[in-house]
């Protein structure tokens, strides 16, 4: 028997010899389609390489594509566990033709794999086509032989297949399977065809036209090929089955649940286990591919999933939350052809338990409240509107909920209560943003968050994709269209482009569409905290709301300003590592070209704290290890160890960013964030800080650089060093050594200088002659010299050697050094009865800018700051000597 395994890898090797490139499925998160929630064909993921906007990655490919119907156009949601061939998730083998082969070899090869690969049986065949598809229709005639009878032309949609109001489409021509006479129903197009005897298995489309919004069709550059089997419906043909959920992999999943629940699958409980193993499926995929549960979009949609299985578990009366435990049977089935399946193990069972615990709390709570408020009720009584509304808003006991429980006892709810209550609610929270005064004018923010809902943010794994025009404004206003020329700002359904919040700056990049319109985007802010809103310049056609454009964040910049983000959370560890516990965030500036962290630290970082700081963040950077990211709820993610980042708020589940190494079981850096960041610390390349600083009292500021920017900044340093090498004429290896050869060698010139000036002085020439004229002032010899560079120990001396010389009278010099003057004044023992030395020398001290200058009658000195004005000095012991 085939194995459903064997079956996707016989189909897609089948394809593959004949020329098919094996493409591994997309993510179920279609990022290059704004109209759609997931991905829910095969074709998907080509949807741009069949319109001719990429290049197909190869003429011919073949996958096996991960599908998700539950919201949207194909939605199997409600169906899901009461029939025998829906599913939320399922897989679609599909072959693709972009421009290469058309209807006859699609004919071909569809009919090859199925009768002679795979060996059914061509009587139990048969095929549908649009009713004016002649050419389908003489092509099954010609190659398969089937008779008439079993060429069915039906003329509705069924037959021409779309996938969404937008996008590729074409004729199809259906493969059907006769499961036999014993189960009731007829073929395509008769009056029982909703019978279970006649089940589709594979869709060929032949894909010819581009469908507008409007409704118009445009020819596709080139006739092309898609086509689609349900990979659990032939592996039910293939293995002898009628319902998809009797095939191999369902039956293990629904084998484990029905043990872990110890209810069998029989009566009311078919369906629950059904329900249990496919959602199973889809949350779990969902959950690998990225999407967490969460109140809005795609986390909304998956949260409700979860919690419909989770109810269906209820139903089963288990104690424990089950869900998680079936996680490790579905990984043993799927993981070896999913292997994005395995890396997720962990988050999914974690999310799917706490998720699980909560729900079953809710429930509780919501049930025991719900029993006190209506216990007074009878059959035919409505519960009012504000209670239900209570229900929802304090407890999140949802809506449908609170109506399926009271649906036992006859009670009804007030939904147009409920709807009031949910309106008063907002008009509530508008007034009080109004009140905040905090932007006046922005009330239009609220009326498009109300009409649109959030913006859905795309870009943590993605930074480029599709979105839906829901607003233009401008100028405080919103408008319906704008032009080449105008700035503007434009919010979409979902957008890549991360806005600016807890300190990372918001990206920048293209806004562009295939009719030639370009936006220069410079500026991603976060109005209300909800919507992405995109400013910038049209620099080439027109924009209105509606459209759908193609937003790419600049993504070298984007690289950038996440290896500074996660930079800043090791930096933040290793500041607490080394400095203490005190450490805390006080701000923090993500940018592209480097990054800014404030933290509480009574006093500087010595240049020991800098260097350790940094080799262990550069160590981390090394060790390359996994970021991971994990939804909690708050006291969860405190609990786990992680680190609050200033300024986010917290809705009821938080993102947490788990780095670095491990050790004694947690994380080297724990931290809430809803920031983006690094795959692998590796990929930060690189830490530098470049700036330690004060911000005010007991808060420090750290600058630093990470990847290219460090890279250029050690560049600069290094060119700076070539040049002062040049200057010295020497390698850049010794300019330690001649740096301090130099400044020995300036200490020596400058002792000998001066040594050189004391001999001039002392031989009363040079440079200061002039000054050394004697002068006779009222029968008094006078000698005033000042002397530049002398040691002002040499004045002594040089004075005993100036009396001498004069025999009688009165002697002065200055010695200036280093912008000081140091003064001396000597009197010759016949005169120290008439001139005071202290006196004279105080009074050239005070035109120094000094104060004092001391010693005896006939040798004083003292000093001052002013070494410009030692002529002054000098001249105010001559205006003294006057008298
Ligand atoms: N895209 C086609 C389908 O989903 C094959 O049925």
């Amino acid at each position: 028997m085939f194995s459903t395994n064997d079956i996707r890898r016989s189909f897609l090797d089948y394809f593959a010899g004949i020329g098919h490139h094996k493409v591994p499925s997309a993510p179920l998160v279609p990022y290059n389609d704004p109209s759609l929630m997931f991905v829910n064909a095969g074709m998907v993921p080509f949807k741009n390489a069949f319109t001719g906007f990429e290049t197909p990655p190869a003429e011919r490919a073949t996958s096996s594509q991960k599908c998700v119907r539950a919201g949207g156009k194909h939605n199997d949601l409600d169906n899901v566990g009461y029939t025998a061939r829906h599913h939320t998730f399922f897989e679609m083998l599909g072959n693709f033709s972009f421009g290469d082969y058309f209807k006859e070899e699609a004919i071909l090869n569809a009919w090859t794999l199925l009768t002679r690969e795979w060996g059914l049986d061509p009587d139990r065949l048969l095929v549908t086509v649009y009713h004016s598809d002649d050419e389908a229709h003489d092509l099954w005639r010609k190659i398969a032989g089937l008779p008439e009878d079993r060429i069915i032309r039906i003329a509705t949609s069924d037959n021409f297949w779309s996938m969404g109001e937008t996008g590729p489409c074409g004729p199809c021509s259906e493969i059907f399977y006769d499961h036999g006479s014993h189960i009731a129903g007829g073929p395509p197009g008769s009056p029982d065809e909703d019978g279970d005897r006649f089940i589709e298995i594979w869709n060929l489309v032949f894909m010819q036209f581009e469908q507008a919004a409007d409704g118009t069709r445009q020819n596709l550059p080139r006739p092309s090929i898609d086509t689609g089997m349900g990979l659990e419906r032939i592996a039910a043909v293939l293995q002898g089955v009628h319902d998809n959920y009797d095939i191999d992999t369902f039956r293990t999943l629904i084998e484990q649940s029905v043990d872990l629940t110890g209810v069998a699958a029989e009566g009311k409980a078919r369906a629950s286990h059904r329900v249990i193993a496919d959602h199973l499926r889809s949350v779990s995929f969902l959950m690998a591919d990225g999407v967490l549960p969460s109140n809005e979009g795609r986390g909304y949609v998956l949260r409700r999933i979860m919690r419909r299985a989770m109810r269906h578990a209820h139903l089963l009366g288990t104690e424990r939350p089950l869900m998680h435990r079936l996680v490790p049977a579905l990984v043993g089935e799927m993981g070896q052809a999913y292997p994005e399946l395995q890396r997720a193990q962990a988050l999914v069972e974690e999310v799917l338990e706490r998720e699980e615990t909560r729900f079953r709390q809710t429930l509780d709570k919501g049930l025991r409240l719900l029993d006190d408020v209506t216990a007074a009720m009878t059959a035919g009584d409505a519960l009012d509107g504000e209670t239900a509304f209570k229900l929802y808003d304090t407890y999140g006991f949802p809506y449908d909920l609170t109506e399926d429980a009271l649906r036992d006892r006859n009670i009804a709810v007030d939904r147009a209560g409920f709807d009031a209550a949910m309106a008063r609610q907002k008009a509530a929270a508008r007034a009080a943003w109004k009140g905040s005064g905090e932007a006046a004018s922005g009330e239009f923010w609220f009326d498009i968050a109300e009409r649109e809902g959030s913006t859905e943010f795309t870009g943590y794994s993605s930074v480029d994709g599709e979105g839906r025009v829901v607003a233009l404004v401008r100028n405080g206003a919103e408008i319906e269209t704008a032009h080449a020329g105008e700035n503007l700002t434009i919010i979409t359904n979902q957008t890549p482009f991360y806005a600016e919040s807890g300190g990372q700056t918001g990206d920048t990049g293209r806004i562009t569409t295939p009719e030639g319109l370009t936006v220069e985007v410079t500026e991603t802010s976060k109005p209300l905290g909800r919507l992405h809103a995109h400013t910038g310049k049209i620099l080439k056609g027109d924009i209105a709301v509606g459209d759908t454009i193609h937003l790419k964040v600049d993504a070298e910049r984007r690289d950038a300003i996440r290896a500074n983000h996660s930079a800043t959370h090791l930096l933040h560890a290793a500041l607490r590592h080394r400095l203490g516990n005190h450490v805390t965030q006080k701000g923090s500036l993500v940018a592209q070209e480097r990054l800014r962290f404030d933290f509480s630290h009574p006093k500087p970082l010595t240049s020991d704290d800098i260097a350790a700081i940094e080799a262990e963040v550069n160590r981390e950077i090394r060790a390359n290890e996994i970021v991971a990211t994990r939804l909690m709820s708050p006291d969860e993610a405190v609990e786990a160890g992680a680190l609050a980042l200033f300024g986010e708020k917290y809705g009821d589940e938080v993102r947490v960013l788990s780095m670095g190494r491990s050790m004694e079981g947690r994380n080297y850096s724990v931290e809430l964030c809803g920031g983006t960041h690094v795959d692998a610390t590796g990929d930060i390349g690189m830490f530098r800080i470049v700036a330690e600083s004060a911000v005010s009292s007991g808060v420090r500021r750290i600058e630093a650089l990470t990847g290219e920017a460090a890279r250029q900044w050690l560049v600069g340093r290094e060119e700076d060093l070539k040049t002062i090498a040049s200057t010295l004429r020497t390698a850049p290896d010794d300019v330690k050594d001649r740096v301090a050869a130099l400044l020995e060698e300036r200490k020596s010139l400058e002792r000998e200088l001066a040594e050189a000036r004391r001999q001039l002085a002392l031989s009363g020439g040079g440079a200061d002659k002039a000054a050394t004229q004697d002068e006779d002032i009222g029968g008094v010899t006078f000698s005033g010299q000042v002397l530049h560079g002398l040691d002002p120990r040499e004045l002594r001396g040089l004075l005993d050697e100036t009396k001498k010389r004069i025999g009688s009278g009165i002697a002065a010099v200055a010695a200036v050094n280093d912008g000081r003057a140091a003064l001396a004044v000597a009197v010759t023992e016949d005169l120290t009865a008439r001139y005071d030395a202290v006196k004279l020398v105080q009074a050239g001290v005070s035109a120094l800018g000094g104060k004092g200058g001391g010693g005896r009658p006939d040798m004083a000195q003292g000093g001052g700051p002013a070494g410009d004005r030692a002529d002054d000095a000098i001249e105010a012991v001559r205006k003294s000597l006057r008298g």
